[in-house]
C-alpha cells in the first residue's frame, strides 16, 4: 500500500479542508521522521480517534543550534512512508526546507519563561525553532487533534501551552512514552549509541523508577528523591548528568514537596550523545515494547 506524499503546503491545506468539509475529523501528527514505534504509537492514535491522519515529516533546522546533530540525525523518508502506509496514516507531508523558510523569513514564535527550563537552559533558541515549526504545521494543516509524545515532555508542555495562548483551534493530545524493554525510551537518537552506551543508557530509566520506588514508600523530599536519581546515574560510569530535576507538570519550576502529579526529569550525556527521559510519581502509562504487562 502506498502513502500519498506531499510536499506542498498549499496542497495539503486543500486535501485537510476538503476532508473536514465532508464532516470527517483530521488528526495531525509532527514528526522528523526516521520513524519508530514511539512516532507510530501516536500515528495509531491518531488513526482510531480520527477519520483522516496526515503526518508530516520535516527535519526542522531552526530548532537545532549550530554543532548539533542535524548533519547526522538520521534520514529514511520512503521507509517512514512504508510503515506510516501500514500504519493507517492518509497522507505525509513532507515539505523542502525552502518551502517552510523561504529567503526573508523572520517571523518566530517565541514564548516567555516555560522555554528557559529543563533542556531548554542547554538548547538556547531550541523551543523558538520547534514551536516556530509547529505552529506553521497546525497552519498548514488545521487538524482538529494534534498527536504528541509524553517523552518530550517539556516540548508537549509548551506547544499545549502556545495553542490555548494563541487561540489555536486544535486539541493536543499528549500520549505515553513508549520504551524498549529495559525502559529506555525510544528514540531516533538511541541510534547513535555504541553497544557499551546503550547498555548504560538504561540509566535515565533506572533513576526515574527508583525514585518512584521511594515516592511509594512515602518519601515526598524532592532534596532526598533528587539525591536517589543522582546517585543511580553516579553508578554508571559512562553516563554524565546534565541536568537532575522534579518539576511542577504546568510550570516545570522545582518542586520542594513531591505530589502525585510531579514529574522527574533528566538529561543524560552518554559520550556525544544526549538523551532525555521524564516520569509523573503518581499513575504513569508508558508502554514497553516486549513486555507483557
Ligand atoms: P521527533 O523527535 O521526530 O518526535 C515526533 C513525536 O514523536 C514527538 O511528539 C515526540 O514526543 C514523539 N516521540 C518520540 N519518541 C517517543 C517515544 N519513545 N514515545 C512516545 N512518543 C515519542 O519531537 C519532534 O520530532 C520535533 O520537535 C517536532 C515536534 C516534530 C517539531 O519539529
Amino acid at each position: 500500500m502506498s502513502i500519498r506524499c506531499e510536499q506542498s503546503p498549499d496542497e495539503v491545506s486543500r486535501v485537510v479542508r476538503c476532508w473536514q468539509r465532508g464532516g470527517g475529523s483530521v488528526g495531525l501528527v509532527p514528526t522528523m521522521g526516521a520513524l519508530h514505534e514511539g512516532h507510530l504509537s501516536l500515528v495509531r492514535a491518531s488513526v482510531a480517534e480520527c477519520e483522516r491522519t496526515v503526518v508530516s515529516i520535516f527535519l526542522n533546522p531552526t530548532q537545532f543550534s549550530p554543532g548539533e546533530d542535524l548533519e547526522r540525525y538520521p534520514r529514511r523518508l520512503e521507509e517512514d512512508c512504508r510503515v506510516l502506509g501500514e500504519a493507517g496514516a492518509d497522507l505525509v507531508f513532507c515539505p523542502a526546507e525552502q518551502t517552510m523558510y523561504p529567503p526573508g523569513f523572520c517571523t518566530y514564535v517565541v514564548q516567555e519563561g516555560l522555554p528557559e527550563r529543563l533542556c531548554g537552559a542547554f538548547r538556547p533558541g531550541h523551543f523558538r525553532g520547534v514551536l516556530t515549526v509547529v505552529m506553521k504545521l497546525f497552519q498548514v494543516a488545521p487538524a482538529q487533534r494534534a498527536y504528541f509524545g509524553r517523552k518530550d515532555f517539556q516540548q508537549s508542555v509548551l506547544i499545549r501551552r502556545m495553542a490555548e495562548d494563541l487561540n489555536v483551534p486544535v486539541e493536543v493530545r499528549v500520549m505515553p512514552t513508549v520504551r524498549e524493554k529495559d525502559g529506555l525510551a525510544m528514540s531516533s537518537r538511541n541510534e547513535y549509541l555504541t553497544a557499551e552506551q546503550r547498555r548504560q543508557a538504561v540509566c535515565l530509566y533506572e533513576a526515574l523508577a527508583a525514585a518512584r520506588r521511594l515516592f511509594r514508600k512515602g518519601e515526598r523530599s524532592s532534596e532526598r528523591l533528587l539525591g536517589k536519581m543522582r546517585e543511580v546515574v553516579a553508578g554508571f560510569p559512562a553516563a554524565r548528568a546534565q541536568y537532575v530535576e522534579i518539576v511542577d507538570p504546568d510550570t516545570l519550576q522545582p518542586v520542594r514537596q513531591v505530589g502525585e502529579d510531579s514529574v522527574g526529569a533528566l538529561a543524560v550525556c552518554l559520550g556525544e550523545v544526549r538523551l532525555i527521559d521524564n516520569m509523573p510519581f503518581g499513575e504513569c502509562p508508558d508502554i514497553f515494547l516486549g513486555r507483557d504487562s
